[in-house]
């Protein structure tokens, strides 16, 4: 007989969890309910601390957003947002208040770990992640997966902390090198990470591969060079393959190839309990390949898979650093905010039109980035049409169940 998922556990420091992880989607698209679900059935659900005050914002009602940008208001129409930062002791309160009111609703033996998009510099890259990790372990997190970013100081900058060895703490890779570079800076804190997970070209979210090259990829060659490198150096870490995995028994083929357990989105993006907007969740249904593509215009320089029919790229939108400003590099400076006033320059007193970049602050947290995996066209397969001609919204249960069983 076929073997299910099932069959497998997933074992992180003693613990034993069905080996379904769903991966974070910010802003608020993997939501604490949507994760909490995951927990409850055995596995692990991610939250997402990208956008932390605007999403304790969406979520909480509290004005921090509102708050910074009555601070900086004075900066709306100057390009140098240098000195335009972020309140640590207000992104403290913020991440602890989306963690400790997601802890407090746990259920069930699996996990819920943060996912930590370490990319999203804003504008002093150690200070607010230090603030973000001591935050999320203060509020009783189960884990931390580090992600796209590779900072090879983010174990280094909590080290001190209280929870620093009882924490899970997990690391996004896209290939074996990167994650050699990251087991050397986790040499020097002698703290290897719990977990790895291997995202390979066809995930969605921001990419570690480009439009012209994903392609040329595979996760299960990815996956088998990073099994080969940790048996090389004697270490036993369980490796979770994320980015494709698409049914129980794809999942299936990568635990009996030597993954602990896989990482899974897409299927979870049209869930009743996901974060996106109803008119979203049916584009994502209504999908076709040729809708999905790899681009470049988020300004974090990483590229990004998306759905053509995203809003954001209808239309540009004036830059919000003063109340967002994620994105805002150690020296105050995004590609988005260059654009915009280069094109501010060149046509005085229109609207600016930026063509090859979008604000991603504003537009994710407007939900008008429709960032979504590859097999995003396949998700009507597994739903039914209604007699209205919109698709049916599947629970979490229904999709895990789907993997863990299916
Ligand atoms: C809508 C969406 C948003 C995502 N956002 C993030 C994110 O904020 N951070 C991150 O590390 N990965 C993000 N990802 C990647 C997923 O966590 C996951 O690793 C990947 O998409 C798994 O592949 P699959 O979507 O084919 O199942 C996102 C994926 C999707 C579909």
């Amino acid at each position: 007989m076929a073997m299910s998922l099932d069959n497998y556990r997933l074992k992180l420091k003693g613990k034993e969890l069905v080996p379904v992880v769903v991966g974070g989607m910010g802003v608020n698209i993997s939501t604490a309910e949507l994760a909490l679900e995951a927990a409850r059935l055995g596995g692990v659900g991610h939250i997402s601390d990208a956008g932390t005050e605007a999403l304790a914002d969406l979520r909480y009602g509290t004005k921090f957003g509102r708050k910074k940008f009555e601070r900086y208001r004075g900066y709306i129409d100057n390009p140098d947002k240098s000195d335009v930062h972020f309140d640590l002791e207000t992104l403290a309160e913020a991440q602890k208040l989306h963690v400790d009111d997601t802890m407090g609703r746990k259920r069930g033996d699996g996990m819920i770990f943060l996912n930590c998009m370490e990319k999203l510099l804003m504008n002093n890259p150690r200070e607010t992640l230090r603030t973000r990790l001591s935050a999320a372990m203060d509020a009783g997190i189960d884990g931390i997966t580090l992600s796209a970013g590779l900072h090879l100081k983010s174990l280094q900058v909590v080290q001190d902390h209280p929870r620093f060895r009882d924490v899970m703490f997990g690391i996004i890779v896209s290939s074996a090198r990167a994650l050699k570079l990251f087991m050397r800076s986790a040499a020097r804190v002698e703290r290897w990470p719990d977990y790895i997970v291997v995202e390979g070209p066809l995930a969605g979210g921001h990419l570690a591969f480009g439009p012209d090259d994903w392609f040329e990829y595979d996760l299960g060659i990815i996956t088998a060079e990073v099994l080969e490198y940790l048996r090389g150096e004697d270490l036993d870490i369980p490796v979770i393959p994320a980015g494709g995995v698409f049914t129980g028994a794809d999942a299936v083929h990568f635990v009996e190839n030597g993954a602990a357990a896989v990482q899974v989105a897409t299927r979870f993006t049209i869930t009743q309990e996901s974060g996106l907007p109803s008119a979203a969740k049916q584009a994502y249904l209504k999908a076709r390949e040729e809708d999905i593509y790899v681009s470049t215009m988020s300004p974090t320089g990483y590229p990004m898979r998306l759905l053509k029919q995203s809003p954001a790229l209808q239309a540009s939108s004036k830059p919000n650093c003063e109340s967002l400003g994620y994105v805002l590099d150690a020296k105050g400076q995004c590609s988005y905010l260059d654009r915009y006033y280069e094109e501010l320059a060149a046509n005085k007193n229109k609207f600016p039109v930026v063509e090859d970049k979008f604000c991603l602050c504003t537009q994710m947290r407007a939900y008008r980035v429709w960032t979504c995996g590859q097999n995003t066209y396949r998700l009507k397969d597994v739903t039914e049409k209604l007699p209205d001609g919109s698709y049916r919204l599947p629970t979490v249960e229904e999709v895990f169940n789907d993997y863990q069983h299916g």
